[in-house]
Formats: C-alpha cells, structure tokens, sequence
C-alpha cells in the first residue's frame, strides 16, 4: 500500500480541546493558560469570521452559551464581539475574559511555544469564505514559523478552500463518523490526518488509516484508560476537555 507522502504534524499524545478543556471558559486565553499551566504543548481552538471578516475564536453560530451577549456570530463586528465578557459565564473569576482574535492567540501560542490545531468552524452559509480567509490569516500570522499551525474542519467546502488559499499549511479532516469513502477525501484535500469522534473508531479503522499513511486523532477523550486504548490502536493524539487526568508528561501507552 502506498504511504502518504505529506510532511506529519508534530501531533503530542495529547492535545487541549478548545484551548484549555472545560477548566476554564473555552476558545479564551484564560483556556491557553489553563493548558499551559499543566504542561499541554498543543491546543485546539474554534475559528469562525465576525461580520467584518476578523477571524476570531468561537464555537456556537451564537454568543449566547460563552459570552454575555446575544445573537448571531456572523451579525457581529469584531469591535462589537471585543465588548463581550467571554470569561463570566464559567464563574465570576474568570469575568471580563475577551473573546480573541487569531492574531491575539497566534501571539500568545507564539510565544509559549504551543503548537496550534485551528478548527475551521464556519458560521451558516459561509463556509468557503471562511476556509479561505482563516487559511490566508493563519499563513501571514505563521509565516516563518518552525511549526505551522493545523487546519482542520467538518465542512469539505471549508477545507477546499483552505487548500487553494494556503496549500502548505497541513490540513486534517473532522468528522464524527468516518465516512466509507475516507480515503477520497483525505487525498482530494491532500490531507496528513484525519480527526474523528473516538465513539466511532473501531480498532480495524484506525489500523487502515494508519497503514494508508495518516495521522490520526480522536476527540473528545476524557479519562486516562479510553485514551491508552486508542493509543493501543495506533492512535497518534487525542483531544480532550480533561487537561488535569490526561498528563502529558505521563506517556499513554
Ligand atoms: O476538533 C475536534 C472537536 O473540537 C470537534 O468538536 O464540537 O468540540 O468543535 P467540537
Ligand atoms: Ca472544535
């Protein structure tokens, strides 16, 4: 079989979801800092474009559930979604959070030596626009950089378009299940990984794509042995909300 030929990622076995998991309000600084405070060398983080095309750090199409404001995303400028408080609702010590830009968490990722996984998240109906323009941000904000950050999304036109924006940058495809024809979609983006749900995976999958030449990570992975089990399949990383059980420091497998 035929190895993919793409340059890997430097996937550690673990990765922060949405910056810092569920210790501290997500897709912040505040979550970066959780992360690095215990030893995470890598985070993922939700990138989605405010009406005013500023790639910024959300996951819901809504501020409602992570901010104190109200309404659609992609309604909002980014002076606008500056004002919110993205910190309160996960307690009254972490008030006053902004919510980031790209730029303000390149910078701060940059500087701590984190490596960066960015999900392209797209707000409704703009799908290719943002593939495109977070592509183009995420290139001029890494330029030079020894370790580019990672492009992964859900959204096939997303990703597409990221590819014809920025082809150097590494890309890997999310889904929950793995769809039959994984392989088509991994070479059409010329993909180094695949992300998937690890409810999905099953032992016999994740030896396919492994043996076809990709990375592989897992999401959401909360305790310590279901992540010693994938990384048993030859699971390269997971991604969890637990960043105090799944130690970096301490090898899964
Ligand atoms: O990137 C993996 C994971 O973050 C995808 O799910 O809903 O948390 O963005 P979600
Ligand atoms: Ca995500």
């Amino acid at each position: 079989m035929s190895q993919h030929p793409k340059q890997p990622w430097p996937y550690p076995e673990v990765v922060a979801h949405r910056g810092g998991g569920t210790l501290a309000p997500e897709n912040t600084i505040a979550g970066f800092r959780e992360g690095i405070r215990y030893g995470y060398r890598a985070a993922e983080c939700d990138v989605k474009l405010s009406a005013d095309n500023v790639c910024f750090l959300l996951h819901d199409d809504t501020v409602d559930r992570t901010s104190n404001g109200k309404g659609e995303a992609k309604a909002k400028t980014m002076a606008e979604l500056s004002m919110l408080d993205a910190g309160g609702w996960k307690g009254a010590a972490h008030a006053g959070e902004a919510l980031p830009t790209l730029a303000n968490v390149a910078a701060y990722c940059q500087a701590q030596a984190m490596l960066l996984n960015i999900e392209i998240k797209p707000c409704p109906g703009r799908f290719e626009e943002t593939g495109r323009l977070v592509a183009q941000e995420a290139a001029r904000l890494w330029a030079g950089a020894s370790v580019p950050p990672l492009l992964s999304s859900f959204e096939i036109d997303a990703l597409r378009a990221a590819q014809a924006a920025a082809p150097a940058l590494p890309r890997a495809f999310l889904c929950e299940a793995i769809p039959a024809n994984w392989r088509d979609i991994l070479a059409e983006l010329d993909c180094v990984a695949l992300h998937c749900d690890h409810v999905t995976l099953t032992e016999a999958l994740a030896r396919d794509i492994k043996q076809a030449g990709y990375q592989l990570l897992c999401y959401t992975v909360n305790t310590l042995e279901r992540a010693q089990t994938l990384r048993g399949w030859g699971v390269d990383s997971v991604c969890t909300d637990r960043v105090d059980l799944l130690a970096p420091q301490r090898p899964l497998a």
